[in-house]
């Protein structure tokens, strides 16, 4: 298979998709030439194998979401070897829809950004406890201990991904903040201010929601923050149509992926709801998982040589033929990614709001002068004497203003009437705030500062 020509596979997979007819199924059946197909079937089927074929040892995969049967799940897809997941995706092994905040950005950019974007929805701050989820190889537990100051608990069930990440976590000096374990989800102990698992509700199986979600309850303190990133699958017109299987996602459950099973968004919400969530946003991004599919089957397959010296001609082209097919599926919209993210409900204001101020005038880092009714802004000192932080002095200054530019008018005018400011420092307000998400626009998310 080494000698297999890689470029004819590429124009095979993605010409075909491309080429596909747009009439349905049964009228291009029976446009198609009997005797060629038949002809066809018959020279594929007398192809010699080329050697043992491991598939045939692969059976039902049981799904009753048990630690056991998660384990031999995912180990049979993550435990394959590191050095091969290492030969496509990006350098940080990111098993996850990156996001690419401009086209061109190659997979290790559109992957940072991701984590960082991940970070900020969480709102992380320095001190806090994070739960991983289905951490994969470690990337977004390190990333949020290294750049948002968090401690974290990661769990995998994968053991190979376990001893990558230890490595990692001793290499970027990060033992004191970062713990990697090999466990199943639901036997987590302990309560954390934030949960985030990317990538791993597509491994705990429809009849097993009630446990996930009791699970992520139990382990999140109250008013904390979960972040939910899954693939879906449409919406069909009731839950026995959505559960039917068509053949390729019964081919990608049996070789690919054992005991998976993918949601739609609208369940996700109500199970979410239903297991005393409040849902703060949902983002779809599935076209950037059409682009991260393609760049991990490029990659793959510029690689392909050595990924067949590494687990062997079968495993490298189903793996090949996986990423391929997820890329024109998400492309087609028969598949989806979503983000959301959600808290622990509670009464009163919404646990996802910024950090709170004690007025709308503290949120722009403004402080009283002394004066009675008149506010300084940061760097200017008010009667000589030192100017105190703001008491969320840890907000970013951009990101302050950049959250009043999204409803700047609103704010300013709120300034205005509750006599903050007068009406040369609302138009300065109103003028920073906007310059605030220009910076924001180009660098990326205006939406999620
Ligand atoms: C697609 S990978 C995503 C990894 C990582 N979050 C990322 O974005 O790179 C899915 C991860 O979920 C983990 N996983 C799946 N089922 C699990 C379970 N029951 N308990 C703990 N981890 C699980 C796998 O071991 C794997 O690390």
């Amino acid at each position: 298979m080494g000698g297999w020509p890689a470029r004819s596979t590429e124009w095979h997979i993605f010409d075909l998709a491309a080429r596909r007819p747009k009439v349905r199924t049964k009228a291009f059946l029976k446009s198609l030439d009997k005797g060629l197909v038949l002809r066809t079937v018959a020279r594929f089927a007398l192809l010699p194998r080329g050697g043992p074929w491991p598939l045939e040892g692969i059976g039902a995969a049981v799904a009753d979401g048990s630690v056991d049967a998660n384990a031999e799940n995912v180990q049979y897809h993550y435990d394959v070897s590191n050095k091969f997941y290492a030969l496509w995706l990006d350098r940080e092994l990111v098993y996850s829809c990156g996001y690419f905040a401009n086209c061109d950005n190659d997979i290790d950019r559109a992957q940072q950004d991701k984590l960082d974007m991940i970070c900020r929805k969480l709102r992380l701050q320095p001190g806090e406890t994070l739960l991983d989820i289905g951490c994969g190889w470690g990337a977004l537990s390190c990333y949020a201990a290294q750049h948002y100051g968090v401690n974290v608990h990661a769990v995998t069930l994968a053991k190979q991904q376990a001893v990558y990440g230890q490595e990692k976590i001793e290499r970027l000096g990060l033992s004191e903040r970062v713990k990697i374990e090999i466990r199943d989800y639901s036997t987590v102990e302990g309560m954390f201010d934030k949960v985030v698992s990317v990538g791993m509700y597509e491994h705990v199986g429809i009849r097993n929601y009630p446990k996930y979600y009791g699970t992520i309850q139990r382990v999140l303190k109250p008013g904390g923050l979960y972040l939910h990133h899954a693939i879906t699958r449409p919406a069909k017109r009731d839950d026995r149509a959505f559960r039917r299987k068509r053949p390729e996602s019964a081919l990608l459950t049996k070789y690919i992926f054992p005991g998976a099973e993918l949601d739609h968004p609208g369940n996700t919400v109500a199970m979410m709801e239903r297991s005393g969530f409040e849902v703060h946003d949902v983002e779809g991004w599935r076209e950037h998982y059409q682009r991260t599919c393609r760049h991990w089957h490029d990659r793959l397959l510029a690689n392909y040589i050595a990924a067949v010296s590494e687990v062997g001609p079968a495993k490298a082209r189903m793996w090949l033929l996986y990423l391929a097919a997820c890329s024109v599926a998400f492309e087609r919209n028969t598949l989806g990614v979503y983000q959301t993210l959600a808290s622990k409900r509670r009464r009163g204001p919404s646990a996802c709001r910024r950090p709170a101020p004690t007025s709308i005038a503290e949120s722009f880092g403004l402080r009283p002068n002394g004066g009675g009714r008149g506010w300084a802004t940061p760097g200017q000192d008010e009667g000589g004497t030192e100017a105190s932080p703001p008491r969320h002095a840890h907000v970013p200054r951009e990101r302050g203003a950049l959250v009043a530019a999204v409803d700047d008018e609103i704010v300013a005018l709120g300034l205005a009437a509750d006599g903050f400011v007068d009406g040369a420092s609302r138009r300065s307000l109103a003028s920073e705030a906007r310059s605030g998400l220009r910076r924001s626009a180009a660098s990326s998310w205006p939406r999620h500062m």
